[in-house]
């Protein structure tokens, strides 16, 4: 009897998406199935490139397809289509192409949020994502400058009237500063804030984004709050540092976040130990392990930890996020593994999979 295209979906029907807790096929993720006598070829629908388990979904499916008798061969490549959030979809004031928008918020300045920001952003376009960064932090925008675009541009206007991002890096960035005049200082109030952040989302050019990563101001005053109000977000990543000093500033943001009902996607926890240029070892900066600690007590993962390394500062004055100017170093490999799992919580989310994201009682 030869072989058919149910028997290889059977095989598949075993094998389980590890996050969202079924099977390959039940989830719609196996695409361009072809059968050539005994070599099979098919592709799997990741439901973000920057999936960090591609390569076991990917080697399971193989492994599910080459037990079925007659099976000589197996190619498995890998797709991604990124979900959308739904609540997304509801609001008709937002741009119809974004489909999902993350913030990065922190519970004081200097943690580390707009670095953060800069490296996810670039390193889910690296993964082959469509990337759009908004630099929404009023007291210090500085994101044009961390992505080499210089403050004094300006962005352009396009026909229909909309603001044209610029982009760099493959990234469409737009900045909170780009609207208003360099160096003047400005006091925003909250219903101001509202109007701002919604022409930011209502009437840029974002064309068609999988993650709009947004960089919130630091903790959680009238500005966080009006910003986190005025936008649909999908959810929020929360920078801090080790130290014990920083952990009461953090709980006042998660629960800021979830007075307005924003999922957090999880912690990362920045300057977290730093490397013995001499001998290797890393050494602990600061005693406390507070991602660890937060994490057990809200129940959000630890996404990931960055350590300590003064060419981020670098590279960020330079222009140029150190995923792009040092991949190889520990932090940009923590940077890309911290956005993996932000992409990997943005499915899981968007499928409504049964894995509650936080539970804060
Ligand atoms: N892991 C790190 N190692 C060394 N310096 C860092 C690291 N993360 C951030 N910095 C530096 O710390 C400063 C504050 O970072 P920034 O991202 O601007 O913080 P925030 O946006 O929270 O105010 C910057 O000078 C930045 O280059
Ligand atoms: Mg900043």
């Amino acid at each position: 009897m030869s072989l058919s295209q149910t028997d290889i979906l059977n095989a598949l029907r075993q094998v389980q998406e590890p996050e969202l807790h079924k099977d390959l096929v039940t989830l719609n993720m196996i695409r361009e199935l072809t059968l050539d006598g005994g070599d099979v070829r098919f592709t799997v629908m990741l439901t973000t490139p920057a999936c960090p388990l591609r390569g076991q979904i990917q080697e399971e499916a193989r492994q599910a397809v080459l037990k079925v008798p007659g099976v000589k061969t197996v190619e498995v490549k890998l797709g991604a289509e990124v979900n959308k959030d739904n609540r997304l979809s509801d609001n008709k004031a937002l741009p119809a192409g974004v489909k999902n928008i993350i913030a990065v918020a922190s519970g004081k300045g200097g943690v580390g949020k707009s670095t953060t920001a800069v490296n996810l952003a670039v390193a889910l376009q690296q993964s082959g994502a469509r990337v759009g960064l908004i630099d929404a932090d009023i007291y210090g925008p500085n994101i044009p400058m961390m992505m080499g675009i210089s403050e004094k541009e300006r962005p352009a206007v396009n026909a229909e009237e909309q603001l044209v991002p610029f982009e760099h890096y493959g990234v469409k960035v737009m900045s909170i500063g780009f609207l208003v005049d360099p160096g003047k200082p400005i006091i925003w109030r909250g219903p101001m804030l509202h109007g701002v952040i919604r022409q930011f989302l209502g009437s840029v050019q974002w064309g068609d984004l999988d993650y709009l990563i947004v960089d919130l101001p630091p903790g959680t005053g009238d500005a966080s709050l009006s910003l986190v109000q005025s936008v649909p977000l999908t959810g929020a990543v929360i920078v801090t540092t080790p130290q014990a000093v920083a952990l009461s500033d953090v709980r006042r943001s998660i629960a800021m976040f979830k007075e307005v009902r924003v999922p957090i996607l999880g912690l990362v926890e920045n300057m977290a130990g730093l490397e013995c240029p001499h001998c290797h070892k890393t050494v602990e900066l600061y005693e406390g392990g507070g991602g660890a600690v937060l994490s057990r007590e809200f129940d959000v993962p630890l996404l990931g930890q960055v350590p300590f390394d003064p060419s981020i500062g670098h590279s960020g004055d330079a222009g140029k996020p150190i995923v792009l100017s040092q991949p190889e170093s520990a932090q940009a490999k923590a940077f890309r593994k911290t956005a993996e799992w932000v992409a990997a919580r943005v499915s899981v989310l968007n499928a409504g999979a049964e894995s509650p994201l936080i539970q804060i009682s």
